[in-house]
């Protein structure tokens, strides 16, 4: 199966996973646990669409590996082959909180390459998809490079925590952009910086987090790596920077000064 007959067959599932999410809505009987701390939310949501999509997975290619953040899955002992990557719900908190700004995120990998990356902001209906062989759609659009704009040109996404500790000199980064957003969804800020609506990106991120909206960007030509500019593997969270190439040196410079 070639790259767009497979990101046609994954969109699929994707959107399936969403009206599964928006349907649950309407009933009263969401169970929200907790897992490392009160902030930290798990609902049987997330796990029932983390096995939903892992079903169409390995009904697609039995051979596949998983690796997904909930039920256990969390670590991948051997990346070799092909990986899919999941965060079924990036945004739990919103999701429980808000009934929106949350997406669902997949990422195809090969032979430890990023070859696919999917994520659908649910109930705005804006789904990214794409990689570097086909391009970056947009709700069947394709997306350009955003322009290379300085920090101070635009807006900076940041993590709450990172932001209020001052983490890696965040606060001094956010005075030299036109302003800092904090939406609790790394999958809406990764849309939001292959759009161009953001230059860059901060935040403490799992594989899950980052991989999926990662091949979006880096197809796109933005820069990600750990705040301290090493590249980005599968196996463990990590402090994550992403942004315009203008944006990204800047950050870097600043973050580690
Ligand atoms: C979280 C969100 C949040 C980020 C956290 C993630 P989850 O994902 O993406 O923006 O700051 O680090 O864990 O747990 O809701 O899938
Ligand atoms: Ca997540
Ligand atoms: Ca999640």
């Amino acid at each position: 199966m070639n790259r767009l007959a497979m990101i046609e067959e994954i969109k699929g599932w994707i959107y399936e996973a969403g009206n599964h999410i928006k349907a649950s809505f309407a009933k009263d009987n969401l169970k929200v646990d907790t897992k490392s701390g009160r902030t930290d939310l798990v609902t049987d949501m997330d796990k029932a669409t983390q096995d939903f999509l892992i079903g169409k997975i390995m009904t697609f290619d039995p051979d596949a590996k998983v690796l997904g953040e909930e039920n256990g899955l969390d670590h991948l002992k051997d990346g070799t082959g092909r990986v899919f990557i999941i965060d079924p719900i990036d945004g739990t908190m919103n999701f429980v909180l808000e009934q929106e700004n949350f997406c669902i995120m997949l990422a195809v990998y090969e032979e430890g390459q990023g070859v696919l990356g999917f994520v659908y902001n649910v109930m705005k209906d804006e789904f990214l998809y794409g990689g570097p062989e086909t391009g970056v759609f947009c709700n069947d659009q394709k997306v350009m490079p955003p322009e290379n704009k300085a920090l101070s040109e635009g807006l900076v996404g940041m993590n709450h925590v990172m932001f209020q500790k001052n983490a890696w000199h965040t606060q001094e980064i956010g005075q030299i952009a036109m302003g800092v957003r904090m939406t609790g969804c790394a999958g809406y800020e990764l849309i939001d910086l292959a759009l161009g609506r953001r230059v860059a990106y901060i935040s403490r991120l799992a594989p899950w987090d980052y991989a999926p909206g990662g091949v979006l960007i880096k197809a796109l030509g933005l820069e990600m790596s750990t705040i301290e500019g090493k590249a980005l593997g599968l196996e463990k969270r990590d402090a994550f920077l992403a942004g315009t190439k203008k944006a990204y040196e800047e950050c870097l410079r600043l973050a580690n000064s």
